[in-house]
């Protein structure tokens, strides 16, 4: 059967250079960065070229980037290692955060910070007057997601740090979808921690970066041998870091060419959807992540029409990756947040386009789409 891979947002494949690069460098750059000999010292500098090189990618100085295991671990640096710092002050987040912010969050809370969720608007975009007012109450740090991972809705994140660093707080983003999908640079964003993941932009799993602004205080969260200046202990994946800076330099260069192919499935899908009638396109029309769509199907079951597009041998996910093995509700958080029609909100499913998609896999998944969308409509309908 047939196999096409539409949950890009979930992971990616790794690019066949970044595969190489990988096991090239396991065999033959293999010391550890903190020995002293020469095997050890090839690795040091293996290492710091990628930091170099990932500091590049996004105007950040190569002392500003730290090497982490992904995502989750450097939303949990930005939030654990800030709040002791600030005993008892509030912070700001958004409802539709990732659960790396938003348990961490909830965390925050059992240990005496009060936290302030930001509601969004129906396209997922947050309300900057309710951050304004909760900025009022002088909370020590604002962590709003640059891209959301299941509608693809782009923060005003600039925005946001401005209005946060007006108000003396730290400003935090999740940019996981983001990083290597659209242009990110800090200095531009202006926000003082930023987070990444690898397998998000094809390069390998369980390694990411954390960006930390010169001059801002961020305490470890796991005690060690200092490694990655006293942030991050742990022997450094050195590999690890040579592959995702590639990833992230091919992904960079590839931008332009992937937006134009995105954007012309994106039409070819929501006019298949618009044949098949009842749907709706859930996140920002315009400002969104390209290539992400979620998509929300009136009078059905999201759950089994993801199961029944995987039978058909295409593969897209209900809610984040994450989320779908503990979804408690029929829908996510995410789309609970944007306050669209249950009978629209139930039906919903996250298509995600990835560099080595073809044409003819859209055109295959625009037929199956239709198929299966009818197909759980006529058997609702008992036809
Ligand atoms: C927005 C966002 N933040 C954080 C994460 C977690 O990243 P990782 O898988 O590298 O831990 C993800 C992964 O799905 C994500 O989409």
């Amino acid at each position: 059967m047939r196999e096409v891979y539409l949950d890009h947002a979930a992971t990616t494949p790794p690019y066949p250079e970044v595969l190489k690069a990988l096991q090239e460098s396991y065999a033959t750059i293999y010391g550890n960065a903190s020995s002293l000999h020469a095997t050890g010292q090839k690795a040091r500098r293996a290492l710091e070229k990628a930091r170099e090189d990932i500091a590049k990618l996004i105007d950040a100085e190569p002392e500003e980037v730290y090497i982490t295991s992904g995502g989750t671990e450097s939303d949990n640096i930005a939030l654990f290692g800030t709040e002791a710092l600030y005993p008892g002050q509030p912070m700001i987040t958004s409802l539709i955060e990732h659960e790396a912010v938003l348990e961490s969050a909830k965390a925050l809370e059992s240990k005496g910070h009060p936290v302030r969720f930001l509601p969004v608007d129906t396209n997922g975009v947050v309300d900057l007057n309710a951050l304004k007012a909760y900025l009022e109450e002088k909370p020590f740090l604002v962590s709003v997601m640059a891209a959301n991972n299941e509608i693809g809705t782009v923060q005003p994140v600039k925005e946001i740090a401005k209005l946060a660093h007006e108000r003396g707080a730290l400003v935090h983003t999740d940019a996981v979808q983001a990083v290597g999908k659209i242009p990110i640079n800090v200095r531009e964003l202006g926000v003082d921690m930023l987070s990444a993941s690898a397998h998000k932009f094809y390069g390998p799993k369980g390694i990411g970066f954390f960006y930390l602004r010169k001059g801002v205080k961020v305490l470890p969260i796991v005690q060690g041998g200092g490694h990655e200046r006293g942030l991050r202990s742990g022997t450094e994946n050195v590999p690890g870091a040579i592959a995702m800076a590639l990833a992230l330099k091919i992904s960079t260069r590839l931008f332009t060419r992937t937006h134009y192919r995105y954007e012309r499935w994106t039409a070819q899908i929501l006019s298949k959807c618009g044949e098949i009638g009842g749907f709706r396109l859930n996140g920002h029309p315009q400002q969104r992540v390209p290539g992400l769509l979620s998509l929300s199907f009136k009078r059905i079951n999201g759950e089994a029409l993801m199961e029944l597009l995987d039978m058909n041998g295409v593969a897209v996910s209900t809610a984040s990756a994450c989320q779908s093995h503990s979804a408690k509700r029929g829908y996510s958080h995410v789309i609970q947040s944007l306050g669209i029609d249950e009978e629209y909100a139930n039906g919903t499913i996250r298509v995600s386009l990835g560099v080595e998609n073809v044409q003819e896999e859209v055109d295959f998944f625009c037929e199956i789409l239709k198929k299966c969308v009818l197909q759980l409509r006529g058997y609702r309908n008992g036809q």
